[in-house]
């Protein structure tokens, strides 16, 4: 098994590129631009990543963020993640972004663009790396900051097709972010949303009525509403299911509880991905391990989610096909 899921070509939907960071590099960063941070050690950032839920990783995430400063440093961040998905066969991958985690300790959107879109380049050019950004607003700060953040992105929607909502969901509902993403919508970009993570199933029933979502992000909480399961059914509407996270942050309490294959058995587009792999002890190959460790995956079932990751990838209709 583990050689089928290192040999599958695959896709990943749903990553946080400031997710990849590696503690050796959060090290490295902290003493390039002297920012402080509560650890001396790899040993002790690996045992500070003890969740109990998603804030209390989020607390460390935007912590960890802090070390990124200058074009190089989103560079190497994009590299690593980049040859991570050479070394996964991870032939697609469409990438999340947080901006907002920047700009406010005054980074510009110059800046981080210009280091990604560069690493994002040199990998076209090296191997053939196919890959899309995905601007995510975090939904903790406000509506009208997400607006101003969409406004400042736009010399640089030729890199950006797709729109993200993420951070602390419980409290935050899709519903405070209508006008933005239906501003998104007017400059013809393409949205997804976190929702049903740690939210109820109503939180997706608001990315979909609300924000009008291509995808859905998690989505794992859409198993409480039968009329839910069977509105994402019909849509075809694809969840990104993010396995290793879930259990990390106490989604569910372990890899044996994990309903993905629940939803595969009831026709849920279904895809595996590795959120915030670094912080979470698993790239994408991991992801798939562990379901098949866990909840004995067959290869039928592997091979039915990587398809889904092409389907519910943004890809074109002819290099859906191609790896269909
Ligand atoms: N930002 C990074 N990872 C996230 C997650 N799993 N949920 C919400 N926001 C995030
Ligand atoms: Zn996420």
């Amino acid at each position: 098994m583990e050689k089928l899921i290192q040999a599958l070509p695959k896709t990943e939907l749903h990553l946080h590129i400031e997710g990849t960071l590696e503690p050796s590099l959060m090290l490295e960063l902290s003493r390039k631009h002297k920012v402080n941070l509560p650890y001396t050690n790899v040993e002790e950032i690996q045992k500070a990543y003890n969740f109990e839920d998603l804030q209390s990783f989020l607390d460390l995430y935007y912590l960890g963020a802090s070390v990124l400063v200058d074009e190089d440093d989103f560079y190497q961040l994009m590299w690593q993640y980049l040859l991570k998905c050479k070394e996964q066969n991870i032939v697609h991958t469409e990438i999340m972004f947080d901006p907002q985690t920047h700009t406010l300790r005054g980074i510009t959107f110059e800046t981080f663009m210009t280091g990604f879109t560069r690493a994002i380049e040199d990998a076209k050019q090296q191997w053939g790396q196919s890959s899309l950004l995905i601007m995510s607003f975090l939904r903790h700060l406000s509506e009208q900051e997400a607006i101003d953040t969409l406004n400042a992105a736009k010399p640089f929607l030729k890199h950006i097709k797709i729109v993200g909502l993420d951070s602390s969901e419980l409290g935050n509902p899709p519903e405070k972010f209508a006008t933005v993403f239906k501003q998104a919508k007017d400059l013809g970009l393409l949205c997804v949303a976190h929702a049903g993570e740690e939210g109820p199933a109503e939180y997706i029933w608001q990315a979909l009525n609300l924000l009008h979502v291509d995808r859905i992000d998690h989505g794992v909480r859409s198993s409480e509403d039968p009329k839910l399961i069977e509105t994402l059914v019909k849509l075809k509407m694809p969840l990104t299911v993010c396995p290793l996270s879930n259990t990390k942050l106490c989604v569910f309490d372990d890899m044996k509880q994990h309903n993905i294959l629940d939803l595969l058995n009831q026709d849920v587009l279904v895809t595996v991905n590795s959120d915030d792999p670094s912080y979470f002890g698993g790239y994408l190959n991991e992801n798939y391990l562990a379901l098949h460790e866990a909840l004995g995956l067959t290869q039928d079932q592997l091979i039915a989610i990587v398809k889904n990751g092409f389907t519910g990838s943004f890809l074109p209709a002819k290099d859906k096909q191609y790896w269909l």
